[in-house]
């Protein structure tokens, strides 16, 4: 089987907003019952970092993650998969990019928060059910963290 070669692009062009809102509107938001706002001040925070997950350039996702250098952490946002190209690999390797850049940045874990039917896709790429800020809870998500060794196979 080829490999493919996938790469976070940064959200900066009105195309790749305009890609970033869809993807999450449609597989995330839409699906939950939840409004989407095209217009959230944190997707424009200079700590927030929104990206296009891309495979062989074909945009197959989309994500934020949001910096806290105070804490060394990192927190992955809304993950989204385009549906026609979910369980082909690009969530899991777009997990591994986002915690290189996690590291590039100077963190020390992942936080986020799992939407439940996700769970089992993080518990499988190595994340712990664990509470990191009751306050920043989505709902009825779960939270999980994983503790970001240099070594990313250890
Ligand atoms: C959850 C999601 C990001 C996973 O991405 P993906 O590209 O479909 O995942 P992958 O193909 O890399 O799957 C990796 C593994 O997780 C498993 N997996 C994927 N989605 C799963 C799910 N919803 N429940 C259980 N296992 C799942 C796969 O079977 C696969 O297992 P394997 O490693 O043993 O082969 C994607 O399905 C998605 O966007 N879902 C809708 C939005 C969503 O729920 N986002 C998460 C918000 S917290």
């Amino acid at each position: 089987m080829q490999t493919q070669q996938h790469r976070l692009k940064p959200v900066t062009s009105e195309e790749d907003w305009a890609a970033y809102h869809e993807m999450r509107e449609t597989e995330l938001f839409h699906p939950l019952g939840v409004d989407y706002l095209k217009h959230h001040p944190d997707d424009r925070n200079p700590s927030n970092h929104p990206f296009l997950i891309l495979a062989d350039e074909e945009v197959v996702g989309a994500v934020r993650l949001d910096h806290r250098q105070d804490l060394n952490r990192m927190i992955t946002r809304t993950l989204a998969i385009r549906s026609r190209r979910q369980g082909q690999g690009h969530g899991s390797a777009g997990m591994i990019l986002c915690e290189d850049f996690a590291r590039g940045m100077g963190c020390t874990e992942m936080c986020l928060n799992a939407h439940q039917p996700a769970l089992p896709f993080y518990l499988h790429r190595g994340y712990r059910q664990e509470e990191w800020d009751p306050e920043d809870r989505f709902g009825s998500c779960v939270q999980c963290r994983k503790i970001l060794t240099d070594n990313p196979e250890a």
